[in-house]
């Protein structure tokens, strides 16, 4: 097989992992990467339906494709990941145009579908979810230059948070071999990479059981074992997960960067039992508690939903509550979104569109002011950063944190891949500026 081949990618970072593998199997297969759909010969979307607007993006791309094919009908199209899986055949009811629908477990079986489309001119859809996690099958030289890169350590979910889409489309949780994992590591490392943040929709209940038995907190002390690797991150974290062990990592682990992501949605009780967390208002803000001692420089991100239905503004307000009394770091907030099939979809007491975005902007103007005022309070701290490359600002390089803030300094070394040491000179919303600190040369004699 051969031609070139184009991966739009969406949603979260488990897709750019899966994007990445897939590019990996393609290439090895004889496909050649492209920067642009023109020039391409084969089309893939993967795709996210976590919300409506992720959802709406995938299907406005998949029509500009579809347009492409009419000038050229050879031209092969697929629709991947989680709306794939959720829709299935009836995409090509919308989209006969299309030719392949792969849902998120069956990726690893493209160069078989691939062939049947090619040769017999056929359509395939595959989405079963009752399969094991794939196994490792990197191709050399794919990650070269690359400072930092994923791994999947388990795949599913089975929380069942009432308004969440990502259990029917990722299906039941299952966790990657241990083997499997360090030689993912290995091989990484091996091309250059010095930062791996480890991936699963619910990463810390990683648990393998089959000959060795290893939690998530034995994978990460594993890895921080492993020669070259310089920094080791993991996202996304669910509260009730959480132990004591896993806390104590952060203290203890020299590679674990001191920040964490963890989602709290909201910050009223009867909220979170409507959204079927599992943990309170007090249990979150005990752990936030445990997690600062743990490493005063703990830095904590969150993932937060406003108008949720039954949401009213005193349920509202006890989430701007915690935001400030916490002083997350940075959080991505949403407006409630119905999803397919959710149990939040046949709930009572939804919030119109305006009001949602009344919430949302106030939440986010709050959290706009914290995450400034927590840059600022950086401002002539010494902090170590793992430089990713050359910034968009000529002459100057860009690399982030520990606690995962993005730092510029001039600099014109070629110090790519390399953890150096910053003075924070100036904070703005997104982003620190600095200066490299000059080691003093080593003295003679
Ligand atoms: N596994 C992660 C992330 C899941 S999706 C976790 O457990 O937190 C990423 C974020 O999208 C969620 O944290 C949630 O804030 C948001 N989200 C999920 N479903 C949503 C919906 N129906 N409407 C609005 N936001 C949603
Ligand atoms: Fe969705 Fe909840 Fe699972 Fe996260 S933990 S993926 S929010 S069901
Ligand atoms: Fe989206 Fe699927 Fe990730 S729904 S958030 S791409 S798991």
């Amino acid at each position: 097989m051969s031609g070139n081949f184009y991966i739009a990618t969406m949603g979260c970072q488990m897709n750019d992992y899966d994007s990445d593998y897939l590019a990996q199997l393609l290439q090895s297969s004889g496909y050649k990467p492209v920067e642009q759909p023109n020039s391409a010969d084969l089309i893939l979307i993967n795709t996210c339906t976590v919300r409506a607007k992720p959802q709406q993006k995938a299907y406005s791309l998949l029509g500009r494709m579809v347009a492409l094919k009419k000038k050229k009908p050879s031209l092969i199209i697929g629709m991947l990941g989680c709306i794939a899986q959720q829709e299935g055949k009836n995409l090509f009811k919308r989209f006969p145009e299309l030719d392949l629908v792969l849902g998120t477990r069956e990726l690893e079986r493209i160069e078989e579908f691939l062939k049947k489309i090619e040769i017999d001119r056929d359509r395939v859809v595959a989405t079963e979810l009752d399969r094991n996690p794939r196994s490792f099958a990197g191709k050399n030289g794919y990650y070269k230059g690359r400072v930092k890169s994923y791994i999947s350590i388990m795949e599913g979910c089975n929380n069942f948070c009432s308004y969440c889409i990502v259990p029917y489309v990722r299906g039941r949780e299952v966790s990657r071999a241990p083997r499997d994992i360090m030689k993912e590591a290995q091989h990484l490392v091996g091309q250059g990479v010095k930062e791996i943040t480890l991936l699963g929709q619910n990463v810390n209940s990683y648990r393998w059981n089959e000959g060795e038995e290893l939690d998530f907190p034995g994978l990460l002390h594993k890895l921080n074992r492993i020669p070259g690797l310089k920094r080791i991150r993991f996202t996304t974290s669910h509260p009730k997960d959480l132990s004591d062990d896993l806390i104590k990592c952060f203290g203890e682990l020299e590679k674990l960067c001191p920040h964490i992501h963890l989602p709290v949605q909201s910050g009223s009780n009867k909220i979170l039992k409507r959204m079927n967390r599992g943990y309170s208002r007090e249990n979150y803000l005990n752990l936030v508690k445990k997690l600062r001692s743990a490493r005063s420089d703990m830095a904590i991100t969150s993932d937060l939903i406003v108008g949720f239905p039954g949401e009213t503004e005193e349920d509202f307000h006890l989430t701007i509550d915690l935001i400030k009394k916490i002083g997350f770091d940075n959080t991505y907030s949403f407006k409630y979104s119905d999803r397919q099939g959710t149990r939040a979809e046949n709930m009572d007491g939804k919030l119109p569109e305006n009001a949602k975005g009344a919430r949302l902007a106030e939440l986010q103007g709050l959290q706009k002011q914290i995450t400034l005022e927590k840059n600022r309070a950086l401002k002539g701290c010494q902090v170590d950063v793992l430089v990713e490359g050359k910034s968009k600002k000529g002459g100057q390089m860009t690399g982030r944190t520990g606690g995962n803030k993005i730092v510029n300094f001039p600099s014109d070394n070629n110090n790519i891949g390399i953890i150096v040491k910053v003075v924070i000179k100036d904070a703005l919303a997104n982003s620190l500026r600095g200066e490299l600190v000059q080691e003093p040369a080593p003295q003679a004699g």
